[in-house]
C-alpha cells in the first residue's frame, strides 16, 4: 500500500525517523507540525539521508500549523481534498512529564485539543485510519512484568502527560465504537512505546531536546560529549540487580518501523478494528547498564552521582511485545550496542542538536 500519509508532529524525534522509513517504502508524506519542540532541519536532514541512499526526489511536504487551531488545520485537508490521505500517524503532542505537572492545562489543551480537531477533520475529509503514539506510562503503577496489552491502564498514572495519553486512548476507543457497523468504519491502532533511544545510523537525525533532557539517554550522551558535567541517577536502592531502575529501551529505528507495520496492518487485516500494541524489546536494562554501554560506544567516561528516588518511579518496567509480532509481524531487531552506537554518532556529530 503506498499513498499519502499525514504525519502530525513529523518534525520531531520519532516522527522524523518514521518519515525516513515511509519515504523509503514509497509513501508520500505531509507533515503537520508547529515546530514548538522541533526544527524543520530534521526534515531537511531526512531528505539528505535519502539522497545519500540514492533517492533524489522525495515527496515530503511540511505545513507549519498549530493543530489546536482547527481552521488552520483544515487548510491541510483542503490542500489534498477528500480521500487525499490514506492514513494518519499522530505523533504531535507535548511530552515533558515534569512540565506537564507545572502547566497541566496546557498539556490537556494541546494534546487533547489537537486530537479532537484532527479526528473531526479526518472524518470530514474521508481519512479513517489513525495510528496514535501512546506510552507505557498508561500502565501506571503496574508491577507484574512483562507488561502485556491486557495489563490494566489508568490507575497509578502520576502525571498530566500520562493522563493525556490515557484519555486520548479512551477518546479514540469511543470514536471508533461510534463508527462500527456504519458505512464508514474507522481503523485505530494504538502504539504504546516503551523507551525510545538511539538515532538513524548516519547520525544525521536524532533526539534534540530543548533544555535539560527529561529522559536518561539524551542526558547520558550529553555528559559523554561534555555538554553536562555528570548524570544524577535517581535511586540505587530499588529491588533490581544493581539497585537502579530497569527499563525497556528500544532503538528508534525499530520503533519507527513499527509504524509502517501498523499502517500496513490497518490497510489489510485490521481495516475496521481498534487495536493496541506494545512496542518494546521485552528486555530490561538498568540505568548503570546503559551508562556502561554508552561509555563503551563513546570511549568516554560518564560521571554520575546517586540522587534520591523520583516520586512516581517504579523499579522495573518492560514489555511483552508478542502481540505486535503475532499480529503485525513486527519485532525489534536492534540491541543495546546499536542503540548506543547510533546515539553517539548523532550526539558526537551534532553536539548542540540541529543548531
Ligand atoms: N520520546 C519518548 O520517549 C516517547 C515515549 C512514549 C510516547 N511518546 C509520544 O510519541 C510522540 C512523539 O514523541 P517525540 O519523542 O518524537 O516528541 P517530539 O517532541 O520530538 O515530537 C512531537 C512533535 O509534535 C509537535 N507538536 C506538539 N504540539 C503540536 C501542536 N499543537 N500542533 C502541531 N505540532 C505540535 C512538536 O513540535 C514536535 O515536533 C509524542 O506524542 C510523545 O508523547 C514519546
Amino acid at each position: 500500500m503506498a499513498g499519502r500519509v499525514l504525519v502530525t508532529g513529523g518534525a520531531g524525534f520519532i516522527g522524523s525517523h518514521t518519515i525516513y522509513h515511509l519515504l523509503k517504502a514509497g509513501y508520500s508524506c505531509t507533515v503537520v507540525d508547529n515546530l514548538c519542540n522541533s526544527s524543520q532541519k530534521s526534515l531537511d536532514r531526512v531528505r539528505s539521508i535519502m539522497e545519500d541512499e540514492g533517492v533524489k526526489e522525495v515527496d515530503l511536504d511540511l505545513m507549519e500549523v498549530d493543530m489546536c487551531d482547527s481552521k488552520a488545520l483544515e487548510t491541510v485537508f483542503e490542500k489534498y481534498g477528500a480521500g487525499g490521505f490514506t492514513c494518519c500517524i499522530h505523533f504531535a503532542g507535548l511530552k515533558a512529564v515534569g512540565e506537564s505537572m507545572q502547566v497541566p492545562l496546557l498539556y490537556y489543551q494541546n494534546n487533547l485539543g489537537s486530537t479532537l480537531n484532527l479526528l473531526e477533520l479526518m472524518d470530514k475529509y474521508d481519512c479513517r485510519r489513525i495510528v496514535f503514539s501512546s506510552s507505557a506510562t498508561v500502565y501506571g503503577a503496574a508491577t507484574t512484568m512483562p507488561i502485556t496489552e491486557d495489563t490494566p491502564t489508568g490507575a497509578g498514572i502520576t502525571n498530566a502527560y500520562g493522563r493525556t495519553k490515557y484519555m486520548i486512548e479512551g477518546i479514540l476507543g469511543d470514536f471508533h465504537k461510534s463508527k462500527v457497523k456504519t458505512e464508514k468504519p474507522w481503523s485505530v491502532v494504538i502504539l504504546r512505546y516503551f523507551n525510545p533511544v538511539g538515532a538513524h545510523p548516519s547520525g544525521k537525525i536524532g533526539e534534540n531536546p530543548n533544555g535539560p533532557p527529561n529522559n536518561l539517554m539524551p542526558y547520558v550522551s550529553q555528559v559523554a560529549v561534555g555538554r553536562r558535567e555528570f548524570l544524577t541517577v535517581f535511586g540505587n536502592d530499588y529491588d533490581t540487580p544493581d539497585g537502579t531502575g530497569v527499563r525497556d529501551y528500544i532503538h528508534v529505528m525499530d520503533l519507527a518501523e513499527g509504524h509502517l507495520s501498523a499502517i500496513e496492518h490497518m490497510a489489510t487485516k485490521a481495516t475496521d478494528q481498534y487495536k493496541v500494541f506494545n512496542l518494546g524489546t521485552g528486555n530490561g536494562y538498568s540505568v548503570l547498564d546503559m551508562v556502561k554501554a554508552m561509555e563503551k560506544a563513546s570511549g568516554k567516561e560518564i560521571k554520575y552521582k546517586i540522587g534520591e528516588r523520583r516520586p512516581g518511579d517504579i523499579a522495573t518496567c518492560y514489555a511483552d511485545a508478542k502481540a505486535a509480532k503475532e499480529d503485525m509481524g513486527w519485532e525489534a531487531k536492534l540491541g543495546l550496542e546499536e542503540m548506543c552506537r547510533d546515539l553517539w554518532a548523532w550526539q558526537s556529530s551534532n553536539p548542540n542538536g540541529f543548531e
